[in-house]
């Protein structure tokens, strides 16, 4: 049977149109081209569906060590390969870690340190290798707005974020007291392999992405954070008791409600509100998550048919309050 028109088929040709389009023609054309190859396809479909995504198998096949270039050298690697890259599709998964989402953060964690008077004790849940726990360590170019970097400098290229509408933009870096991290599956920035995995992660023509992430990698190593190992739903409760008592709690996320069904978004939710509103210990909760993806809780951004455009929304204690580039590029004040 022809593989192509296929559920399969259709993944890989819609991830190229509309994901890869004009954002990565590498994996456009490999993309494009696997979504007419019969051959390609009955390897992927030997995959249960969820291991079968586009972004996994492009990670997993530069992971093994597919060069750049045109389609029939990829396929051929693909087919020389396939026991290595499907190693890697069923044991790993995509953890893409993106520093410059702290550029987004920022205006709010700052906001918030300066409202309390007190340093942040960070916990972000679903924090890969931790590279966003460091939002005091980069250096950030927003424009228009300020330039900021950390006395001392950083050894991160700025993270260059352009504003829209009145954001709050701070004149100096808040001070982090304590930083932790929860995640299914935290990965190690000093283990090589993990380190590998990351960067294949990041798309091929965003080379300063890849350097960025290096470099970050670098400021996590230097000063670890504690990574809790399980499922957000299970850990957050305790890591906010484990928080030391002079800090002011920051829960937040970035790219990770996805992952979840909607039970445990709204199990998630309905923990984060009643943090949020704990009169022994009030935590803030800052959500960086797609469009629609956190939504039930007042002041949130009802979702209006049409106008996705691939933002994310920032939500403070469940309020809507920018829309954003998703790796951290743009944000536009509400
Ligand atoms: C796309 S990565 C984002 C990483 C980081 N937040 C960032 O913005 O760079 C999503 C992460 O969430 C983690 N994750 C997904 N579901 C989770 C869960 N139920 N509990 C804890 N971590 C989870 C994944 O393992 C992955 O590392």
């Amino acid at each position: 049977m022809s593989g192509t028109g296929t559920a399969t088929s259709v993944r890989y040709r819609r991830f190229a149109e509309v994901d890869a389009r004009g954002y990565s023609p590498q994996y456009d054309e490999w993309c494009t081209g696997v979504s007419d190859d019969d051959e390609l396809l009955a390897l992927l479909d030997t995959l249960p569906p969820a291991r079968r995504q586009p972004v996994l198998f492009l990670g997993a096949v530069r992971f093994v060590g597919a060069p750049l270039g045109g389609y029939g050298a990829f396929r051929a690697f693909v087919v020389e390969h396939w026991q290595d890259i499907r190693h890697v599709m069923e044991t790993r998964t995509t953890q893409t870690n993106e520093a410059g989402r702290c550029a987004v953060l920022l205006p709010s964690l700052a906001a918030i340190s300066a409202r309390e008077g007190r340093p942040l004790a960070l916990i972000e849940v679903g924090a890969s290798a931790g590279a966003c726990l460091y939002p005091d360590r980069y250096a950030y170019a927003y424009s228009p707005g300020p330039s900021l970097e950390p006395e001392g400098g950083s050894p991160v290229p700025p993270l260059a974020c352009s504003v829209a509408g009145d954001v709050p933009l701070p004149a100096a870096l808040p001070p982090v007291a304590w930083r932790a991290g929860i995640d299914l599956n935290p990965l190690d920035a000093r283990d090589d392999d993990d380190v590998r995995w990351l960067e294949a992660l990041v798309w091929p023509e965003h080379t300063f992405r890849a350097e960025r992430l290096r470099a970050a990698l670098g400021v996590v190593r230097a000063d670890p954070p504690l990574l809790v190992r399980g499922d957000l739903n299970e850990q957050v409760v305790p890591l906010v008791h484990r928080a030391p008592s002079d800090a002011v709690v920051v829960v937040f996320h970035s790219a990770v409600l996805a992952y979840l069904d909607a039970d445990g978004r709204r199990r998630f939710r309905d923990t984060m509100l009643r943090l949020v509103s704990d009169r022994g210990r009030p935590v803030h909760w800052l959500s960086h998550e797609g469009y629609g993806t956190l939504d039930g809780v007042p002041g949130a951004m009802e979702k209006v048919p049409g106008e996705e455009d691939g933002r994310f929304v920032l939500q403070h204690n469940g309020r809507s309050v920018a829309r954003t580039g998703p790796h951290g590029q743009s944000i536009e004040w509400l």
